[in-house]
């Protein structure tokens, strides 16, 4: 509550409401706070607490993680466990530093605790986030890398633009992200086709040396379509799945919403949540694979549903800004 009156009130006015100035304060906030040694270890027992445990051969602290996007170039590393998050996933990173698409490309839609997303991967590179997982050391928590395709490398050229950022990476991912998923990069979402994703998988699977490889799809693809990307991942040793990333339908945007709703870009949040489910629950009861919940999770229940339908964990973004770490501690407690 705290929170939601006061807080996020606050963040949201930070930058004139622009939200983007917003996300990069408070990210920059919480890489100073980390550096606080003795205030993120009490902050981590007061909002973390989860019992332990192992999934795809990694032990994890807590089942809350923070999403791919939130921390794209790992510049709060220290701070995100502080906050009761059990695992991060840095970027989306891409072989080359790139700036993204044109600002604004970042909105929120409040009376449906949404935001719209066009980012486009605006990130320092894959080097560049190696340096720094290099010069920050081992994490108290899993860090996962999600790699993405750069814009200046052609779609038939991908393979090897998502290996270069692997092998720079190799040494600091506990597990990698492949983000196919995206709705920001022009011919990106096409990489879910059976035979480019059998192509991709195969190599990123051989160079990650055992490393845990994970996909991260859409919510938009068809049932038909994930059962071949199940077939493909299953084929290929991916270790697991992530549901959801961003959706381009606009259902189930209240009124109030209605203008903003029309910006181009990948819809999260509230109206998310079923959509996400749906698909994680579908892909729990076609495979055995594990799978990670993303998508709409904005209480504790919407967690435990995601958990009841097969997720071994979950994982946060927008729920975070509209709800604060309050939503992390919660979700930990359940029992
Ligand atoms: C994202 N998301 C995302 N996903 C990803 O794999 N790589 C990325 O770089 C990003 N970037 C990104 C930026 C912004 C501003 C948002 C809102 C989202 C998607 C995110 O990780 C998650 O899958 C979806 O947002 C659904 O979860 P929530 O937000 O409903 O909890």
């Amino acid at each position: 509550m705290v929170y939601q009156h006061v807080v996020r009130r606050a963040l949201f006015r930070m930058g004139g409401g622009d939200p983007e100035i917003a996300h990069e304060r408070t990210v920059a906030t919480l890489a100073r706070l980390g550096t606080l040694r003795p205030v993120t270890a009490a902050m981590r027992r007061f909002y973390g607490g989860a019992s332990p445990r192992t999934v795809f051969g990694l032990r994890f602290p807590g089942p809350v993680g923070l999403a791919a996007g939130v921390d794209k170039n790992g510049v709060a590393l220290r701070g995100w466990p502080a906050f009761g998050f059990g695992f991060v996933e840095v970027g989306t990173v891409t072989q080359h530093p790139q700036a993204g698409n044109p600002r604004p490309r970042l909105y929120r839609l409040p009376a449906s605790e949404a935001v719209i997303n066009r980012m486009g991967f605006n990130n320092l590179g894959a080097a560049a986030l190696a340096e720094r997982l290099r010069r920050v050391g081992p994490s108290p928590v899993p860090v996962g890398v999600s790699i993405g395709k750069s814009k200046v490398t052609p779609v038939s050229s991908a393979v090897a633009d998502y290996l270069a950022s692997l092998r720079l990476l190799l040494p600091y991912a506990d597990y990698f992200a492949v983000n196919v998923s995206s709705p920001n990069t022009p011919g990106l979402r096409g990489l879910q086709d059976r035979s480019s994703l059998d192509s991709l998988l195969g190599e990123l699977v051989g160079a990650a040396e055992g490393r845990p490889l994970l996909l991260k799809i859409a919510p938009d693809l068809s049932w038909g379509a994930v059962e071949d990307v199940l077939d493909v991942c299953s084929s290929r040793g991916v270790a697991g799945l992530i549901a959801t990333n961003t959706t381009l339908s606009r259902s189930g945007l209240a009124v109030e919403d209605a203008a903003v709703g029309e910006q181009a870009g990948g819809l999260s949040g509230r109206p998310l949540t079923a959509r996400a489910l749906e698909v994680v629950s579908f892909v729990a009861k076609q495979t055995s694979l594990p799978v990670i919940g993303v998508g709409g999770i904005h209480t504790p229940d919407d967690a435990l549903r995601m958990f009841d339908a097969g997720a071994s964990l979950v994982q946060l973004y927008t729920g975070f800004i509209y709800h604060g770490p309050g939503l992390v501690r919660r979700i930990n407690r359940l029992r």
